[in-house]
């Protein structure tokens, strides 16, 4: 039988669960791929380090020189996390003849262009399947099986990491920083996990979707972005009473304006699917003008899981799968001008909820209200918890108010002036409502 030469460079997470297919499942991928998937070198800063696997004797290396140097090897999983030396590294690699598959958003939304002009210059080709949701094949889907249409829109949970944040505190009203060591034991933040909650990883990959999808070229860093590290558990029970979970989705939406993009924690109507979306899972809702919408649900973060995307995107370039997708695609092409141009988040409409920390006597609630409709916002529902007869009331006492669809525009300058009235004594929160 035929036989491909593999190294991996980086055995961390998704490095380590790799080296396990490739090893303890040979027969299976021998039989998808028609030909052995051989494990020849697994590049490693530290030879010491305990990884939690088994590898045959003088595969394990500590110089990627060896790697460059094996003709025999034809392609690479560079499974090293962060910018540098990720793209040298790479460059160095498709240099000496090596096609490339990552799982390295941060990466290719920095330097896409640069990477796939130059595979392109070099002959070679660059997988990425496991760059966006992990284990949902969401990049084959919407460049190759969604090619016949126009996507429309395009929502997602794409952060696993903040997934499980809010879902264990949600669910389990468990403390912030305690689920954040959980969820990078566990293996699903990135080695800075301050890149997961703070909407950065969610805005990259949401940056590479949307070239895939719209063909925009897009700085993910100017993406609008909140993450989840400000969330209040308070917002996450008068969500529940309202009947919403909340979410970090990532939103894409074209219209004859433009495409509008962002990444924000939003009020998700509970029983919807994208509420039901639970842990490290990832969800992606597309919308196509042929097909209509699409869902897709599964592990977006984790060892396994990314691994499996992985192994997908290695058979396919062993066999010329990717090759010739490459070709076709012209993935981040520096020569193709944007086909979709960011609009302003301005004009985008939606539901909002607002929480606002006020004083409790008369006049209150009539001086925001006179605020929200002096632009045009209609008032959907009001909270505000009683203390119960006899006891002491609160005061300041949290307001909670819902409103119906206003535009961003609309809502963000509402939020400013109601920060300025006596009556209001600390920030608004303001979230999106998604129906
Ligand atoms: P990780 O556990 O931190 O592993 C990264 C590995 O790269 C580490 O083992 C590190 O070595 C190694 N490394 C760094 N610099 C190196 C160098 N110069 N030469 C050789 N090895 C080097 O990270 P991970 O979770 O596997 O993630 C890897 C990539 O996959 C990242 O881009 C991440 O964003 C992406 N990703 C991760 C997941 C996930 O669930 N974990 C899912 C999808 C995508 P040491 O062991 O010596 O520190
Ligand atoms: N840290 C990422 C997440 C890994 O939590 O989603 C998957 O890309």
């Amino acid at each position: 039988m035929e036989k491909t030469n593999v190294a991996i460079v980086g055995l961390g997470t998704v490095g380590a669960g790799v080296a396990r297919l490739l090893l303890d499942h040979g027969d299976r991928t021998a039989r998808h791929a028609g030909r052995t998937m051989w494990l020849k070198k697994a590049v490693v800063r530290d030879k010491s380090k305990t990884r939690g696997i088994e590898l045959p004797a003088g595969v394990l290396t500590t110089s990627l020189q060896e790697v460059i140097d094996d003709p025999e090897i034809s392609v690479v999983a560079q499974l090293i996390g962060g910018l540098e030396p990720a793209r040298s590294i790479m460059l160095k690699l498709m240099e000496s003849g090596k096609d490339i598959v990552t799982a390295n958003k941060a990466l290719l939304a920095e330097h896409g262009p640069e990477l796939f002009t130059r595979a392109r210059q070099l002959g070679r080709s660059i997988a990425f399947e496991a760059a966006v949701a992990g284990g949902i094949p969401i990049i084959a889907n919407i460049s190759q099986c969604l090619s016949a249409n126009q996507i429309q829109s395009l929502e997602g949970i794409l952060n696993g990491t903040s997934n499980f944040i809010v879902t264990q505190m949600d669910e389990h009203g468990a403390s912030y920083d305690e689920v954040v060591r959980e969820a990078q034991r566990l293996g699903y933040a990135e080695a800075d996990p301050t890149m997961d909650v703070d909407g950065t990883d969610a805005a990259q990959k949401l940056a590479i979707l949307a070239h895939l999808a719209f063909g925009a070229t897009v700085d993910w860093s100017e993406i609008p972005r909140v993450g989840i590290d400000g969330l209040d558990p308070d917002d996450l029970q008068y969500a529940k009473e309202l009947g919403y979970r909340i979410k970090l989705l990532a939103s894409a939406n074209l219209s004859d304006d433009g495409l509008e993009l962002s990444v924000a924690p939003t009020l998700v109507p509970i029983g919807t699917p994208l509420a039901e979306v639970r842990d490290a899972f990832n969800a992606i809702r597309v919308a196509g003008d042929a097909v209509g919408p699409v869902f897709y649900h599964g592990l977006g973060a984790g060892q396994m899981p990314t691994a499996s995307a992985v192994v997908a995107d290695l058979i396919d370039t062993a066999v010329g799968r990717t090759r010739l997708t490459f070709q076709t695609l012209e993935y981040f092409s520096i020569d193709q001008p944007p086909r979709a141009l960011l609009r302003e988040a301005d004009s985008l409409r939606c539901r909002y909820y607002f929480r606002l920390p006020v004083a409790n006597h008369p006049g209150t609630l009539a001086s925001i209200a006179t605020v929200l409709a002096k632009h045009n916002i209609s008032i959907a529902s009001v909270i505000q918890h009683d203390s119960g007869p006899g006891a002491p009331q609160r005061d300041p006492v949290p307001l909670v108010i819902m409103t119906h669809e206003a535009s961003e525009g609309a809502a963000s300058e509402a939020t400013r002036e109601i920060e300025m009235l006596d009556a209001v004594t600390g920030p608004v929160i303001r979230l999106r409502v998604e129906e």
